[in-house]
């Protein structure tokens, strides 16, 4: 049985006893969720091999994916990453974004974590989460800590403890609820090369912040593999999708919102006549202007942190209500706008309609 314990972000910590179960059952090798300020990760003692399997088998993740190794302290660097390899580049985003959604990938030391943490990597992504709860646990844990999202792999990450209960209830040992995360969407990955930097995945510190903090340096953002689409109703996205609902989704996009919604509210009139149920993932602004068996108002345009705070709930929702056929609005892609579109878009398979 998986243990459960609630916690108060604003007290933890003030005493003593709390979490140090939680702590004991990762010191034993067992697997915990717990809260992140992006989403809630499942932790396991990362010098542990037998331990990091458990997290790869709860979740069904392929073992080709590396994981997050969490600290609470930079001092813990030195036992997981080569000597001399931390940058006045490193330095300065570790002083900016640590701590926070920032996970920086550096040379691994050999001998420090389990090779399947890195799945067997040369690097390994670390960061040091910017929330109460989680940094209280690994400060009485007292190990590094690898941590993907705690969400069965492919779903939405989880942003609530009841998410990863919907997901890996009885698969892991405990779930530590701190109640709702805050960015919705996790760290951004960066990796520096040939001083230049590499963003890996965007995420809670957006392009515009980093640049801010290393204004000097060149920035290369992921590729987009936007896989155009027509009119035609179901069409093929990529193969690889994450984060998805069980419906079919695509993004609708353009410059004119009266022709978006319009395109919209003709695609779903489409599908409700072949007898699907439907629904539209939208914003506060936009809501009144569609008509389906569920309609999300998915935060506010004027408001984009909302958004991310809000998207991966959505997408659960859309499941929870068993609806076959989605049409998601797509959100103008600067600051967070970056990481909400590229979680959509894998949630999507990449299907994208440009109206
Ligand atoms: O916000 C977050 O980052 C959350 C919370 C729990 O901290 N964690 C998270 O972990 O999102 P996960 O496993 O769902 O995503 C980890 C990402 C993957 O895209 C993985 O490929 C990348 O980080 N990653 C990890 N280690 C890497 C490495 N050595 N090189 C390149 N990418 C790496
Ligand atoms: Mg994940």
């Amino acid at each position: 049985v998986t243990k459960y314990w609630k916690v108060d972000p604003d007290t933890v910590g003030s005493r003593g006893e709390e979490l140090s179960d939680a702590a004991a059952l990762l010191r034993d090798g067992d697997t915990v969720a717990f809260p992140t300020e992006t989403v809630y990760g499942l932790g396991a003692d990362a010098t542990n091999t037998s331990a990091v399997e458990r997290i790869f088998s709860a979740k069904g993740r392929p073992s080709d994916n590396p994981l997050i190794v969490h600290i609470a302290d930079a001092g813990q660097l030195s036992a997981l990453i080569e000597p001399d390899s931390v940058t006045p580049d490193h330095r300065r985003l570790m002083e900016a974004f640590w701590p926070g959604p920032l996970t920086i990938v550096l040379p691994v030391k050999t001998g420090g974590i389990s090779p399947l943490v890195t799945a067997g990597l040369k690097t390994v992504g670390i960061r040091i989460p910017d929330h109460p709860v989680a940094l209280e646990l690994l400060r009485k844990a007292a190990l590094p800590i690898a941590a993907p999202s705690a969400n069965s792999s492919g779903r939405p990450s989880p942003t609530l403890a009841s998410h990863v209960e919907e997901d890996l209830d009885g698969r892991i040992g405990g779930i530590v609820d701190g109640g709702g995360t805050g960015v919705g969407v996790e760290s951004t990955v960066i990796q520096l090369v040939d001083g230049e930097l590499y963003i890996l995945r965007p995420g809670g510190v957006t392009a515009e912040q980093l640049q801010s903090a290393l204004p000097a340096i060149r920035i290369h953002e992921p590729e987009r593999e936007d896989v155009q689409v027509s009119e035609t109703p179901r069409a093929p996205g990529m193969k690889y999708t994450h984060y998805a609902p069980k419906g079919y989704m695509h993004i609708v996009y353009g410059d004119n919102a009266e022709a978006v919604a319009a395109w919209i509210q003709r695609d779903i009139q489409a599908a409700k006549e072949r007898g699907e149920s439907t629904g539209i993932l939208t914003f506060e602004e936009r809501v009144f202007l569609f008509e389906a068996d569920l309609v999300i108002a998915c935060g506010s345009l004027a408001e984009p942190e909302k958004i991310a705070q809000e998207l991966y709930a959505a997408l659960r929702r859309f499941d929870q209500q068993g609806i076959e056929y989605i049409a998601a609005e797509g959100c103008p892609e600067t600051g967070i706008g970056q990481a909400i579109m590229n979680r959509l878009r894998k949630a999507a398979g990449h299907r994208l309609v440009r109206v």
